[in-house]
């Protein structure tokens, strides 16, 4: 059985890409620190798999754990790198944490490749690093620009630290894969979203108002220049996401990759709007949204979805869920969790 590492592993997309590996026939190694989710969400994966991951509470920033498991696993065949932060906002107040543990964890994860037979790496980008783009929808050729905030800059300062070490280590591959707005559950309603306080994530903070938690959704700008003036996502099922990592996977054990650093654009090629999300939360779940429109959140951009092409031809992948679907599953999620079904 192949055997991969996935770095963040119990993190809300690590855990669905962790399923998609086990369900994929490999073995999967996780190393998480648990810093921004649960244990319990080895249970779920177990639940949805009949199979354990293999677990490892460690902080990948920490080069003497990161040194045992790559001793323990240099079988491995690639690592999926997952474990870093993600919050806007949070990175805009505290640059440092989040420059120390993007980019540190990353460093040790290439140091420790170079130094293992462990040559092929997923790396999980973000469409954060088009800032508001010219032209949509947004190809892999856009220009990458600097984005609005240190945790997009990690994100592009990332890609940047894999190409200059691919360029002078000649066994290292990767794919990076840039997420656009990754949402939904688990069908099963196993695993799903879990944020910590309060979500700053569109339906995270959806569901939650519905369940009872929050007062009501903040609607931040709707002079936006779009149809309905709110502003436009492209918003990609998380277990879709998850089968592309697999697939890339894939394509670096068979060599079929093109250059030792592909970027693919990981969406559906549909952009949304807030309010579309709104309405397709309240028609799949059947009841009405408390919410209100409120000023712009400062940072955000005003639309962006993907052009697919890309992953769509080379990849061989496609997004297959429909935004209802998806949205109905994060709502099974959260009512679960909530004890509500
Ligand atoms: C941002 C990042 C993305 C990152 C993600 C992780 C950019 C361009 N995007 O996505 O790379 O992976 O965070 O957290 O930097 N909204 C509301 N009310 C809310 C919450 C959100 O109206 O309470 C709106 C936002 O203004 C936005 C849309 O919903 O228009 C999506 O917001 P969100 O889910 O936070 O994702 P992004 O900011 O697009």
């Amino acid at each position: 059985m192949e055997k991969v590492i996935i770095t963040g592993g119990t993190g809300y997309i690590g855990s669905h890409t962790v399923v998609e590996f086990l369900n994929a026939g490999f073995e999967t190694i996780i190393i998480d620190n648990l810093v921004n989710s649960k244990i319990e969400v080895l249970s779920g994966i177990e639940k949805i798999c009949k199979r354990k991951p293999v677990f490892y509470q460690e902080d990948i920033t920490d080069i003497s754990a990161i040194q045992k498991i790559f001793e323990e696993h240099k079988d491995a065949v690639a690592v999926i790198h997952f474990a870093a932060y993600k919050s806007v906002g949070e990175s805009v107040e505290n640059p440092l944490k989040y420059y120390h543990n993007n980019i540190q964890g990353l460093v040790n994860l290439l140091r420790k490749m170079q130094n293992t037979g462990v040559k092929n790496l997923v790396f999980s980008s973000s469409c954060t690093v088009y800032g508001q783009p010219e032209k949509l929808p947004v190809t892999e050729k856009s220009p990458v620009i600097k984005p609005e905030s240190p945790y997009g800059n990690t994100k592009k300062i990332n890609e940047e630290i894999i190409e200059d070490t691919i360029k002078t280590n000649s066994e290292i591959n990767c794919i990076s894969l840039r997420y656009f707005n990754p949402i939904g559950a688990h069908p099963s309603a196993e695993i799903g979203e879990f944020p910590l306080g309060v979500p700053d994530n569109l339906l995270p903070y959806i569901t939650q108002t519905a369940i009872g938690l929050r007062e009501k959704l903040s609607v931040f700008g709707n002079d936006y220049n779009t149809p309905d003036g709110t502003a436009i996502r492209d918003y990609i099922n998380v277990v879709d996401l998850a089968k592309a990592h697999v697939i890339a996977v894939n394509r670096l054990l068979e060599k079929k990759n093109k250059d030792r650093l592909e970027v693919f654009n990981i969406g559906t090629g549909e952009g949304v709007s807030v309010m579309e999300v709104i309405r397709s939360f309240e028609k799949v779940s059947n009841q009405k949204l408390n919410y209100k429109i409120t000023g712009r959140r400062p940072g955000d951009i005003e639309k962006v979805w993907a052009d697919t092409t890309k992953a769509n031809k080379i990849l061989g992948w496609k997004a297959e869920k429909t935004l209802d679907e998806t949205i109905l599953s994060a709502w099974e999620w959260e009512k679960k969790i909530r004890n509500k079904s």
